[in-house]
């Protein structure tokens, strides 16, 4: 028997010497010596099948569209105010009127979201511009995920509308609730505040130094 079971237990083909290829390793089998294959072509990555024209570009057909693709709850518009602060403000402002840091400190003012022509634009114009990018401002598609995109059109369209709004606008309920002044309208007006004035010869106590280390 032993003479039997002995030479059979050396043809065994375990699991942990399977017949396949490390990631990138070189073969003979094809003509480029690549174990790793190009994907058929018009492969689709799991997620990216994005044939809805309409949520992925904001266009039908060339033309804005100016409906949301997907029904906009509160949520939707918490999450898009959420994303503006992060991506939008630094050049449009807290309330989307053009102010923000990075403008008060050179960089091209956009217009005000509370012009007439922005007020009008349907909400595709607002994808497309985030997704494309507009004149001087750069693409955000890298950076926000084509719905959240869609929520940010929408917090957009909120901001518009508190901007314009009515007291009658709010629900007869809840006007008790309202402030009896109006608060001040945001952080991003007037001019930035001075530094302080330095004694001569010393630098400014807040002055930002210069590139080199000199102040
Ligand atoms: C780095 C600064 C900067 C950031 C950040 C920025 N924008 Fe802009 N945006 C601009 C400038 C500048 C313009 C005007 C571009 C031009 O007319 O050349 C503009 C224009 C626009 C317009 C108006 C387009 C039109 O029809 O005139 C919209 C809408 C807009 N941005 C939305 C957004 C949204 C939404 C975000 C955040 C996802 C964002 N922007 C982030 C600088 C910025």
């Amino acid at each position: 028997m032993a003479a039997l079971i002995l030479p059979l237990m050396g043809c065994r083909n375990d699991m942990h010497d399977q017949p396949r290829y490390k990631p990138l390793a070189a073969t003979d089998f094809f003509s480029d010596h690549r174990s790793a294959r190009q994907p058929v072509e018009g492969t689709i990555a799991r997620g990216y099948a994005r044939i809805d024209e309409a949520r992925y570009t904001g266009k039908i057909n060339g033309e804005d569209i100016d409906q949301f693709p997907f029904p906009i709850t509160k949520a939707d518009i918490e999450r898009g105010q959420n994303r503006f602060n992060v991506y939008c403000t630094p050049c449009h402002g807290r309330l989307g009127d053009g102010t923000g840091l990075v403008v008060q400190r050179g960089f091209r003012q956009p217009p005000s979201y509370y012009e007439q022509r922005i007020m009008n634009a349907p909400v595709g114009h607002f994808f497309d511009v985030m997704t494309n990018g507009f004149g001087a401002m750069a693409s955000y598609a890298s950076r926000v995920e084509p719905d959240d995109r869609w929520r940010i059109a929408a917090y957009i369209r909120a901001l518009q509308l508190s901007e314009n709004a009515k007291i009658s606008d709010v629900p007869a309920d809840q006007q008790q609730n309202l402030p009896a002044e109006t608060p001040p309208r945001g952080l991003n007006q007037g001019p930035l505040p001075q530094a302080p004035a330095a004694p001569a010869g010393q630098p400014a106590p807040n002055a930002v130094p210069e590139p080199g280390g000199k102040q």
